[in-house]
């Protein structure tokens, strides 16, 4: 690798029209941070950058269904994103917003760099307009039929029911999604970012010059250049953005896209401003000794890989990404993630539900992170990972060494004896994870670093239980001090090695411990802790977590798919028409109940005698599943068919049919008069 002196890290920013979620941690902010604290830990000149994307049409969307103003929407879900990451420990040096003035400028001054530079081509094209919102219509907001498959809810930029990826002209009968009415063709002006005249070089620069990326990465950006690069809108007509700043250009705002990575120079800027001990935030963005990182998700692998180089190439003073390490998604109990449907963690709502167990979301997350391919997080594998890793474990292990030291050694680092070679052979074994745990950071697996570091926890919980201490102590305190004396050494280790994954359980252990300071290079040092050292009160780092508290998260959820499948029912369609006379051919009656049962040996079925005000009747139903406690029905009034055939159901005549509507959710629900009726009335 090149001689790098330091290192730029920017995670995406994440769009302020919603709070944020465990898929944004485990996709982008969890790696990104994890990789800030290692470098920061080897004592290495690191910038971490975040902040807020507000623009774009989504929140011009909300704001206008909520009646407030885009500003009121971003101020809101700024701030709450903003309290999550510090929450979770993600270390930005800077989290700003891409409303502030300093971002403004920046993108503007920028894209008027590229303007007169001549790097934009102007084109007019016809795009749709909606007359009644007057406003040109973003592709995601027109709606039609699919000309391959005729869904009738095709977007204008794809067809979700047969995957085609469409242009709004191709949509059959298009609708705005904003008013619904029919768009119509306008002409409009725009400035395109030929990306066709960068292919080269971009080639040259992937292909060839960094196929050290992931897999993922690399496999996405050859396939966009081996489909060929097209030019880019960089301009949007829409009132919620930055202007475009040159003449001719009323009306319309810079595209998201081209704004919000300008968003990591800008907020830069407002550090460097802010902290001029920093340097010049030219220094980290324009000299070639800067290494440039961006941290990403994989819906935004082409922003990142081919857009932003280009724009940044096309200005011509700023250095490009060394690396782009990005994710794939994270899905949550078998279903993609969704803030619309609500299918989701909240990360506010984690804190409130698991208050002080930001280490625990955070290490689970690693623990599946999607780094190769989609994962999957469930709250079984949440509490596992927890019970039976940081609690039995790492937790256990460090417990045991301060607890037993606090009793035979009044807290006070013990004298490290003569060394067994089982010893020897436990103080070999972890001497090398320092390398182990480097080794894969740089190369960007975290999960596999993270793992590596627990096996620390592994190797000093193994030597607490094969050397057995508490049992030691009755003949031998020599020997007693000196397992402790190298158990405590271990526990110092595993401080360091999880700064960057577990910070907040890192920095307890650290205070546990009396630890001074710690930095990555003494990791694997077995002198970290001094005999006579004064240890701190033992606390315990992790707790075990209940059944229940999982099961409430699970019925959450289970609450959740219940309403969206409400909330999305669609009726099924009328049927064919029929005649009075065939109507007035079906004899419907009330009846109240006198006894229901359950049929033996007939999981669906419930036995109803009933009185029909004309001797009574039983009638079988087959609603046993929607009613588990039949009994409760006996005494209201149900609606039946009283000319339907006689059928023997189980052994038993059924004489009709009792009438039940089924709902959204499968369940059946019978059909009652809304007050008390005679018994044997017709209904009709
Ligand atoms: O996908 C997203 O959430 C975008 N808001 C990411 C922007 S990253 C960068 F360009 F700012
Ligand atoms: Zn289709």
């Amino acid at each position: 690798m090149k001689d790098f002196k330091r290192t730029l890290i920017t995670s995406a920013l994440p769009y302020a029209n919603g709070p944020v979620h465990i898929g944004h941690l485990a996709g982008v902010y969890v790696p990104a941070d994890i990789y800030a604290r290692y470098l920061r830990l080897k004592g290495e000149s690191v910038l971490f950058i975040g902040g807020s994307d507000e623009h774009g049409v989504p929140i011009t969307i909300k704001a206008k269904k909520e009646g407030v103003t885009p500003q009121d929407i971003v101020d809101r879900y700024h701030g709450i994103i903003k309290k999550s990451f510090e929450e979770f420990g993600i270390s930005f040096d800077v989290y700003s917003r891409t409303t502030s003035k300093m971002h403004h400028d920046t993108a503007s001054e920028f894209f008027k760099t590229l303007y007169d530079k001549g790097e934009f081509v102007e084109k007019t094209s016809e795009q749709y307009y909606d007359e009644e919102a007057k406003q040109f219509l973003a592709d995601r907001y027109i709606t039609g039929t699919c000309p391959h498959c005729n869904n009738v809810g095709a977007y204008g930029d794809q067809c979700e029911a047969c995957g085609t990826s469409l242009s709004p002209l191709d949509l059959i009968d298009p609708k705005s999604a904003i008013s619904g009415s029919k768009p119509v063709l306008r002409e409009t002006k725009h400035w395109y970012l030929p990306l066709d005249k960068h292919e080269t070089w971009l080639r040259q620069w992937i292909v060839e010059d960094h196929k050290e990326w992931k897999t993922n990465v690399y496999g996405q950006c050859k396939s966009w250049l081996d489909m060929g690069l097209q030019p880019r809108a960089v301009s949007r007509d829409l009132d919620w953005g930055i202007p475009v700043p040159v003449p001719g250009a009323e009306g319309k705002v810079l595209y998201v896209w081209f704004d919000a990575p300008i968003g990591y120079i800008s907020n830069t800027k407002e550090l460097c401003e802010a902290r001029p001990e920093l340097g010049s935030w030219e220094t980290w963005w324009k000299d070639e000794s800067t290494r440039m990182l961006h941290f990403i998700g994989k819906d935004n692998i082409v922003f990142h890989c081919i857009v932003f180089p280009a724009m940044l190439k096309a200005e011509g003073s700023y250095i490009l990404p060394d690396n782009v390490p990005s994710n794939e998604f994270l899905n949550l109990e078998g279903d993609k993630i969704s803030t619309s449907r609500n299918w989701a963690v909240w990360l506010h709502e984690y804190l409130q539900d698991f208050p002080g167990k930001q280490d625990v979301l955070r290490y689970v997350l690693t623990a599946n992170a999607p780094e190769t391919k989609d994962n999957d997080f469930t709250w079984k594998d949440f509490q596992t990972r927890n019970n039976s890793e940081l609690v039995a474990i790492f937790g256990n292990f460090v417990n045991r060494a301060l607890v037993l030291t606090q009793k035979y050694f009044d807290g006070v680092v013990p004298v490290c004896g003569e060394l067994t070679d089982y010893d020897q052979q436990t103080l070999k074994e972890f001497a090398d994870v320092k390398q182990e745990v480097e080794k894969l950071l740089d190369v960007f697996k975290f999960r596999d670093a993270q793992k590596e570091a627990m096996n620390l926890a592994r190797i000093g919980n193994k030597y607490l239980a094969d050397t057995e201490p508490w049992k030691v102590s009755k003949t031998d305190m020599v020997r007693t001090a000196t397992i402790l004396h190298i158990s405590l050494q271990i526990a110092a280790n595993l401080a360091i090695a999880f700064e960057p994954f577990l910070p907040f359980a890192a920095e307890k252990l650290r205070s546990m411990l009396n630890l001074k300071t710690f930095n990555w290079n003494e990791l694997g040092h077995i002198d970290l802790l001094k005999t006579g050292d004064k240890l701190g009160t033992p606390e315990l780092l992790f707790e075990k977590i209940e059944d229940a508290e999982v099961e409430a998260q699970v019925q959450k959820l289970l609450d959740t798919k219940k309403a969206n499948e409400l909330a999305n029912y669609k009726p099924n369609a009328v049927k064919e028409l029929v005649s009075f006379d065939d109507f007035m051919k079906l004899d419907i009656r009330v009846a109240k109940v006198l006894e229901c049962t359950k049929v033996p040996k007939a999981d669906k079925l419930l036995q109803f005698k009933l009185d029909d005000g004309m001797g009574g009747r039983t009638i079988l139903s087959g609603i046993a599943q929607s009613y588990p406690n039949p009994e409760e029905l006996v005494g209201t009034q149900v609606c039946f068919i009283a000319n339907f055939p006689t059928r023997k159901l189980k052994g038993i005549d059924s004489e009709g049919m009792i009438l039940s509507a089924e709902n959204s959710d499968g369940k059946l629900v019978l059909v009652s008069p809304s007050k008390l009726v005679t018994n044997g009335v017709n209904v009709g």
